[in-house]
């Protein structure tokens, strides 16, 4: 098959928050309860075809939240096209934390804020949520951002997330 576009994504945020989960639903429909910690980095590549035809190619670089990695998560960025930032809808840590890693990916790394997409996560647990949708959608506004609250688990918003990004990407 011809490809005719290639896109670096890069998923970031603080360790426990649903990155390879996110990532492993959208590439394999799969979910696991059990929690892996991603150690280093490690990426997917996942070919779509997009509403206009076209077939793009997408390696996504997932990285590992724990603070041990962060010098190496920082040289991950290196040709990223767009940025997924994800936190916690139970863990309020976890926003802080993507605020801050929203700041590096715009400031240290200069991606556009409008092809950064911050994530609110495991919106499934209703019952245990501590950061509104309002509170997520507000830090987006604060930055620029696109905002999604998605569950990995149930599927909600993953495909969704990714066929935004690409349609924008493909329209640059
Ligand atoms: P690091 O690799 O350490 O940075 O973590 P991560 O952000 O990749 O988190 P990971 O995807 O490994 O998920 C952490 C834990 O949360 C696992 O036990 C997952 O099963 C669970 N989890 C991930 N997404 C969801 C979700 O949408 N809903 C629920 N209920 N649990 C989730
Ligand atoms: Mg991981």
């Amino acid at each position: 098959t011809k490809i005719d576009l290639v896109f670096k994504i890069i998923l970031i945020g603080q360790q426990n928050v649903g990155k390879s989960s996110i990532l492993n639903q959208y590439v394999d429909r799969e979910f696991a309860e059990h929690y892996m910690s991603t150690i280093g980095v490690d990426f997917r590549l996942k070919t779509i075809k997009t509403s206009s035809g076209k077939i793009v190619k997408l390696q996504i670089w997932d990285t590992a939240g724990q603070e041990r990695f962060a010098a190496l998560t920082n040289s991950h960025y290196k040709g990223a096209h767009s940025c997924i930032c994800v936190y916690d809808i139970t863990n309020p840590k976890s926003l802080a934390s993507a605020e801050q890693y929203l700041q590096t990916t715009i400031n240290q790394h200069g991606i556009d804020s409008d092809l950064i997409y911050l994530i609110g996560n495991k919106s499934d647990l209703e019952d245990q949520r501590k950061i509104s949708e309002k509170e997520g959608k507000d830090l987006s506004y604060k930055y620029g951002v696109n905002f999604l609250e998605t569950s990995a688990k149930n599927y909600l918003n993953i495909e969704e997330l990714f066929d935004q990004m690409v349609e924008h990407l493909v329209s640059l």
